[in-house]
């Protein structure tokens, strides 16, 4: 059993540090694209508090197609033109919103979804895909979230082959 441990007295800084770190362990000596997708998409869901969906959509053409995550069921493909997530993807910019209501084309895969991170996955200039979390809570993801979750990001980029054959 791989454990995560969290010390509640440090800051969030210092936490994001310390779970970057056994995100890298958890990781370690595992290179499929599908399994480590996987567990980021678990590991996030188990560590952060006031999360309801953590996980992928990988770019397939002008399209967007689900990935491992953890939630509600979503919607299988997001085209490139429609929601938060083709935002990121044609911008390759982290989309955070603070309120999804106010943010037109948004696609509410879950209800109950009220703030959204989506980080756009980009290897060697190429997309991949993009990283999305939702909250119940309006404004939930700081500069601080944000810099953790990049950093979670980039850590399962060094630690995967971004390709898969059946
Ligand atoms: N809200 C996203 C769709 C994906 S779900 O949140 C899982 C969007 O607007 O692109």
């Amino acid at each position: 059993m791989f454990t995560i441990d969290i010390d509640p007295s440090e800051s969030l800084e210092s936490s994001y540090l310390q779970l970057n770190a056994q995100l890298a362990a958890l990781l370690s000596g595992e290179r499929d694209l599908i399994c480590n997708a996987a567990q980021l998409s678990a590991f996030v869901m188990q560590t952060l508090p006031d999360l309801n969906w953590s996980g992928f959509y990988f770019a397939r053409g002008e399209e967007l197609v689900l990935g491992p995550y953890v939630g509600h069921v979503a919607c299988t493909r997001i085209s490139f033109d429609r929601g938060v997530c083709g935002k990121a993807a044609t911008s390759l910019q982290v989309q955070r919103v603070d309120d999804v209501h106010g943010f037109e084309g948004h696609i509410a895969c879950d209800a109950a979804s009220a703030s959204e991170l989506v980080i756009p996955v980009v290897v060697n200039s190429k997309l991949i895909g993009v990283f999305d979390i939702d909250s119940p809570i309006v404004t939930r993801f700081t500069d601080v979230d944000l810099a953790g979750l990049r950093s979670f990001v980039a850590t399962f980029v060094a630690a995967t082959d971004m390709t898969w054959s059946l």
